[in-house]
């Protein structure tokens, strides 16, 4: 089986993304899936820099290191080379669809739409948030990934 390739996009690619990759890399692992997985932001912010440290910290609760990850901005050619693209609110989806190529092989939805009972709901920017929205966002997170494992290996949640 070939390997599937899923890219997590917010806007600074450094609180709720980096999140959702750490979890669904965990999740896909567990379950062994062959996956490669990213993260991206709309903005250019912070490419180049590490997570924000509550996000890190988020993750270290989790027994996961992200102090690895570093921010990097979506872009265009991603639409032909992931299968699936990941915004997490209304307003990531808007700037993806700015640059998204008609020709791009990438299905783009909003994170939580694939979470029974949570369609339509926005994974809300933890960033002018405390330490209990970034652990909202971590569950938030971990359902999705839970729910994307259940498609690539069963063709649905
Ligand atoms: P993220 O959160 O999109 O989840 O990474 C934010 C990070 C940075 C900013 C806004 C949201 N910012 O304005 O710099």
């Amino acid at each position: 089986m070939s390997t599937t390739r899923v890219l997590f996009v917010c806007l600074g690619n450094i609180c709720r993304s980096p999140l959702a990759e750490a979890a669904f890399r965990r999740a896909a692992s567990e379950a062994g899936l062959d996956v490669h997985v990213d993260s991206a932001g709309t903005a250019n912010y912070h490419v180049g820099e590490m997570p924000d440290p509550r996000s890190i910290d988020e993750a270290g609760r989790h027994g996961i290191d992200i102090t690895g990850y570093r921010g990097r901005q979506l872009v265009v050619q991603d639409f032909h080379e992931f299968d699936y693209i990941f915004g997490m609110d209304r307003s990531n989806m808007t700037n993806i669809s700015r640059i998204q190529p008609e020709d791009g092989k990438a299905q783009v939805r909003m994170l939580l739409d694939i979470v029974r009972g949570s369609e339509g709901r926005e994974l809300s920017d933890p960033w002018y948030g405390g330490e209990d929205n970034f652990r909202a966002t971590w569950e938030d997170v971990t359902m999705a990934a839970e729910a994307l494992v259940a498609i690539l290996r069963d063709g649905h949640s």
